[in-house]
Formats: C-alpha cells, sequence, structure tokens
C-alpha cells in the first residue's frame, strides 16, 4: 500500500512541483488546493480535492477518507507587499487557517508535519550567510506568519506530540526539467519569470529596484534554488522524519549569491535576447544580499541542490517559452 502524504497548496508552484517528486518516490499525493492562486492543469498526479482550509468540515472529511500518513503543507498567501497593507489577510489564511489543518491533524492522530517557512523569518541579516540559529525578527507581516506558525507547530510538539520539519527556502525557481509544468504566479513578482516574460516581450521592460546597494555592482544578491531541489528535500524531509522521529529546521537554498544584474546577464544569455531595463529607487525593506547557509541540511538531511543557476533559468526558459500565458496555454 501506498503511503498517502497530505499536500495542502499542491495545485501551487512549489507543491505541483513535490506532487511529481512524491509519485517519482512512490507515494501517493492526496492535494487539497482551494486554487485561489494555483491551477488545476498543474496537477500532474494523485488525488485532488478543491478545498479551502478554512472550511474545516471539509478538511476533517478529506482526512476521514484516507488513510493519511503525514501533512506538507504549502497553502499560503506569499506576498510580502500585499501583507504590509493587508496583514489581515496574512494573519486569517497563513495562520488562522493552518490552526484548522492542524486541529484536524490532532483528532485525527498525525504527528509528521512538513512545512513550507521562509528566509523571510529572519529578516534583516545580522551575518551572511544565514544559517538556521541567525535570529527570527520578521520585518514585514508575512514572515512574522510564517514564525508565528512555526512557533505554534513547535508548541503542538511540546504539548501533543506533532513531529516536524519546517524547511525555510531562500528564492525558488525554475521548472520541471521535463518541460510538464513551471512557474505561473499572478501578479508575478520572480526575478526569473519577470526576466524571462520581457525576454519574450510579454513585458515591456524589467525594473531593477535599486543599483546603490553595498554590493559589487550596486544591486541586491540573492539566493535562487531550483524547485525540484526543493522538492527533493520535502521527500527527504518525510524520510527523515520516519527514521530520526525528532523534528529539525532548514535553509534551502544554493549557498550562491547572484546579483540583480547577474541574473539579468544570464537569463539574456540562456534567452538569446536583450532585456530593457529601467532602474528605480531601492524598494523599503530589502536587504542587500542574502545567501542561505546549508550546511546542516546538508549533513543531517544529506541534502544538496543539484541545479546550478544556469539551469535553473534553462527549465524555466523552456518551459515559459512553450506556455507564454503561464497555465492558461496548458490544453
Ligand atoms: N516561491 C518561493 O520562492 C517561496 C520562498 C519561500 C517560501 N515559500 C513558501 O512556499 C509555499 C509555496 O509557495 P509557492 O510559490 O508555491 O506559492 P503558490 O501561491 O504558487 O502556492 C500556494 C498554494 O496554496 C493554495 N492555498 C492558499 N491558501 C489556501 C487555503 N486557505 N486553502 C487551500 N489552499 C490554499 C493556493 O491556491 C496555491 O495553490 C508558500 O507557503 C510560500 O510561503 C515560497
Amino acid at each position: 500500500m501506498k503511503k498517502q502524504i497530505l499536500v495542502v497548496g499542491g495545485a501551487g508552484y512549489v507543491g505541483s512541483h513535490t506532487v511529481i517528486k512524491l509519485l517519482e518516490k512512490g507515494y501517493e499525493p492526496i492535494i487539497l488546493d482551494n486554487l485561489s492562486t494555483g491551477h488545476k492543469e498543474s496537477i500532474t498526479g494523485g488525488l485532488f480535492y478543491e478545498c479551502d482550509l478554512a472550511n474545516i468540515a471539509h478538511v476533517r472529511d478529506i482526512f476521514k477518507k484516507h488513510n493519511i500518513e503525514a501533512v506538507m503543507h504549502f497553502g499560503a498567501n506569499c506576498y510580502v507587499g500585499e501583507s504590509v497593507v493587508n496583514p489581515h489577510k496574512y494573519f486569517k489564511n497563513n495562520v488562522s487557517n493552518t490552526i484548522n489543518l492542524l486541529e484536524v491533524m490532532l483528532e485525527a492522530g498525525i504527528k509528521k508535519f512538513v512545512f513550507s517557512s521562509s528566509a523571510a523569518t529572519y529578516g534583516n541579516p545580522v551575518k551572511i550567510p544565514i544559517d538556521e540559529a541567525h535570529p527570527q525578527v520578521p520585518c514585514n507581516p508575512y514572515g512574522l506568519s510564517k514564525l508565528f506558525i512555526e512557533q505554534i507547530v513547535s508548541t503542538y510538539e511540546r504539548a501533543y506530540g506533532i513531529k516536524h520539519i519546517y524547511l525555510r527556502y531562500f528564492n525558488a525557481a525554475g521548472a520541471d526539467p521535463e518541460g510538464r509544468i513551471g512557474e505561473d504566479h499572478y501578479p508575478e513578482t520572480h526575478i526569473i519569470p519577470l526576466l524571462i516574460l520581457t525576454a519574450l516581450g510579454i513585458k515591456k521592460q524589467f525594473t531593477v529596484f535599486g543599483n546603490d546597494y553595498e554590493t559589487s555592482d550596486g544591486t541586491c544578491i540573492r539566493d535562487y534554488v531550483h524547485v525540484m531541489d526543493i522538492a527533493d528535500a520535502h521527500v527527504k524531509a518525510l524520510e527523515f522524519m520516519d527514521t530520526e522521529k525528532r523534528s529539525e529546521e532548514f535553509n534551502l537554498g544554493s549557498s550562491m549569491g547572484y546579483s540583480v544584474n547577474e541574473i539579468i546577464s544570464k537569463v539574456e544569455q540562456v534567452s538569446g535576447k536583450k532585456i530593457p531595463v529601467e532602474y528605480t529607487e531601492r524598494r523599503e525593506g530589502d536587504p542587500a544580499i542574502l545567501i542561505a547557509g546549508c550546511k546542516k541540511a546538508r549533513e543531517i538531511l544529506g541534502w544538496r541542490p543539484h541545479y546550478s543557476i544556469e539551469k535553473t533559468i534553462m527549465t524555466a526558459w523552456e518551459w515559459h517559452k512553450k506556455y507564454p500565458k503561464g497555465f492558461k496555454d496548458v490544453k
């Protein structure tokens, strides 16, 4: 009998790529998604339920129908800027709805939880690379919502024994190397898809927020990690909870930093197109450099990223070239 894994937010970008990995590894994904930002077309297998975590009765019903072994939780709103102007949406969906999920897990006696946390829980870095012991002082409501969930789940571990793995991703990027699915957010705010959409002529120009940072070329430096490498870490997290029977938290990044200008020229190389760029003021709250320290994931989880930045951009380029309007183009 295949192990059934509940994948909340499994129709979203990272969740749908993790579903591919779960299927490859012989698990049966049970996907729960309200399709608020996800896409039905991104589901490549497993069982799908269109369900909102806010509807606890429906969530309970899904748990009753299946023999769920562990829960992976990708479901969230993820726009930093929106979270600043509308924090209530973030606390309600990311925090309150996660409490619904935990409630049903407790009722069903399910004690394994893999959570999509974020580098945003660290806030402004006090040292680079950022390791898991770095202080967690989020500087926006999105990051705060992720930290609240970590703290709630850790409290539930002490009270109810829920084991958890927090995976704190840096910048997820790239697409399924076989071209079945890719990244399609609306509005898109991530640099690599935005650059590709500009290279394809769908967007007129790419805006760089600030070129007066204290970095080699003045633009911000970030750490990009391929979405299939993140997916792989999720499966390793499941195996880890089975064998080690304890909770942990891990950063997921490449441990390499690339400036915005470097990413622009790499997308130009891969696409063979010149990208029109405008430079404007810095955005509030953007740290100059964010690079992950991933020694812990390497040593304890046995995880390391396999995709270079060039390969990451290449997989994204292939998908967007095939589906310039994203999943709307997928028949
Ligand atoms: N993409 C990144 O670079 C990145 C970085 C750090 C952390 N994360 C975290 O990883 C997770 C996945 O990110 P993503 O980029 O795939 O986002 P996404 O928006 O593509 O996926 C989120 C999914 O959750 C679903 N969802 C949201 N609220 C729900 C609810 N109440 N009930 C049911 N389903 C709901 C959405 O429909 C969507 O399919 C998020 O939790 C995000 O905070 C992402």
